[in-house]
């Protein structure tokens, strides 16, 4: 009866496993566009291009658009003058203004995030950038920020909310958290100072539930058998004592029966 037990259990825990996903996917793929960027830096020399698309879970959105406002000008890539070329999915950006603000909009108005570049517009060596991620930064990842000039990477000073931190090729952090939020920008002995960038932090999405509820099953399809069979022997082993204990006080009882028995004949 109890070999057919963990079988049975394991069929029933794959069916009931395989609702909950389904329930629990269903009611995850809530749509959440994001505009995506590439190269993601926020500070960038003037001239250099920047791909954009909006994206949901890493696929391309249709309907959306990438938007940009200027000068209290909401404008649509590809289609105001001197705003993007569209390229399949993505708008290609030409940074030249000193500060944009970008976003995915869809047709009812739903926004995404926006995303603001700073753009360093001296065409001398001496202009200096802080590589640092245009978009929010997920919770536990890495992050190593660098400064450039235009002839390339420096070693630099790095300053995180106005406070200075030492020489060195590049400032690295290390399982990103809400605290490392905040203001970041180096200078260099030659270049001077480059502009102040915001990092902002996004939480990571949890682990998807089913892959915990998946190993506690694991967990309960291993355990089931192994305390069915604990029990299982349990049980024989406590009524063989119970059976060998009454067979002692029986002969416990013919002893004393026995010594009475005997007292009398003397
Ligand atoms: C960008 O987003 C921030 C925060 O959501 C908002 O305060 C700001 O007004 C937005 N900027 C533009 C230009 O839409
Ligand atoms: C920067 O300042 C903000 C606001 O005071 C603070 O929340 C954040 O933790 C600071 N960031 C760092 C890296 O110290």
């Amino acid at each position: 009866m109890f070999s057919h037990h963990p079988d049975t259990m394991k069929t029933l825990c794959v069916s009931l496993l395989l609702g909950v996903c389904v329930l629990l996917l269903s009611a995850l793929t809530v749509p959440a566009v994001s505009l995506s960027v590439s190269p993601n830096l926020q500070q960038v020399f003037s001239g250099s291009s920047v791909d954009m698309s909006c994206v949901d879970d890493g696929q391309t959105a249709d309907g959306w658009t990438v938007k940009r406002t200027r000068g209290g000008l909401t404008e649509d890539c590809g289609a105001a003058p001197g705003f993007g070329r569209l390229l399949g999915s993505y708008c290609v950006v030409d940074l030249s203004a000193p500060s944009e603000t970008f976003w995915c909009e869809d047709s009812s108005g739903q926004q995404s995030d926006n995303v603001s570049f700073s753009v360093q517009s001296d065409t001398t060596d001496k202009g200096v950038i802080l590589e640092i991620p245009a978009l929010p930064v997920r919770t536990g990842s890495d992050v190593i920020l660098r400064c450039r000039q235009r002839n390339g990477a420096t070693a630099a000073y790095f300053f995180i909310n106005g406070s200075h931190h030492g020489l060195k090729p590049e400032h690295i952090i290390t399982k990103f958290q809400h605290s490392h939020e905040g203001l970041y920008s180096c200078s260099t002995d030659q270049g001077g100072k480059s502009p102040e960038g915001f990092l902002r932090v996004r939480d990571a999405p949890p682990l998807l539930p089913c892959e915990s509820v998946l190993r506690l099953v694991c967990h309960l399809v291993v355990f089931c058998p192994y305390c069915i069979s604990t029990g299982l022997l349990l049980s024989i082993c406590c009524s063989r004592k119970t059976y060998r204990r009454g067979q002692e006080l029986d002969e416990d009882y013919n002893d004393i029966t026995a010594d009475v028995t005997t007292e009398h004949a003397l």
